[in-house]
């Protein structure tokens, strides 16, 4: 899986820019209180590390003087953090009511008939990894996903072939977002 964007071990520490970017948001809450600032560095590791391994969220804590349980519980909350490895296009269905009205099973069954895996697996070329999320706040689009920052909406199964191979064309481009806080 050379695509998976995962991250040596002995590399876990934030570049120069990064760490004042730490810092940054750290600043923005009062002293004592800096763990305030987990959501917002939580989301520079994943996207620098391109996952929230042990010894990433692990080093989080180092950095905001906190206990890795108080990282764990917050990375593990959140749909949007992974802690393991996802391909370069990160799929997330929404399967929350309104979309669930509107087919969101047929298209996630779909997505994992055209990718051959199931929720929750990555393709062996580590392109795309499926998931499942609860709103996105889109509802009168219904169905959606996310994929990086782009929410695809009114999905059909012409539509789902047609972003797949869109990023399948594309897939040297950067789809995490948060561009400037990249490796
Ligand atoms: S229910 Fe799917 S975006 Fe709200």
């Amino acid at each position: 899986m050379h695509n998976l964007r995962t991250v040596k071990q002995e590399m876990i520490e934030f570049p120069e820019h990064l760490l004042k970017e730490v810092g940054r948001q750290m600043a923005k809450f009062p002293d004592g209180k800096q763990k305030s600032a987990v959501l917002s560095i939580l989301h520079i590791a994943q996207a620098h590390f391109g996952y929230l391994s042990e010894p990433v969220m692990d080093y989080v804590a180092r950095l905001l003087h906190i206990l890795p349980i108080e990282v764990y519980e917050v990375a593990t909350f959140y749909s949007m953090f992974d802690t393991q490895a996802v391909g370069k296009v990160k799929l997330e269905v929404c399967r929350t009511g309104p979309c669930m009205i509107e087919g969101s099973e047929k298209i996630i069954a779909y997505i994992e008939l055209k990718l051959g895996i199931k929720v929750g697996q990555t393709t062996p070329d580590g392109l795309f990894s499926l998931k499942t999320v609860e709103c996105l706040g889109a509802c009168g689009y219904a169905p959606m996903l996310q994929a990086g920052n782009q929410y695809h909406e009114h999905l059909t199964e012409e539509k789902v072939d047609s972003l797949l191979a869109t990023y399948r064309e594309n897939s040297e481009s950067n789809y995490w977002g948060l561009k400037n806080h990249g490796s």
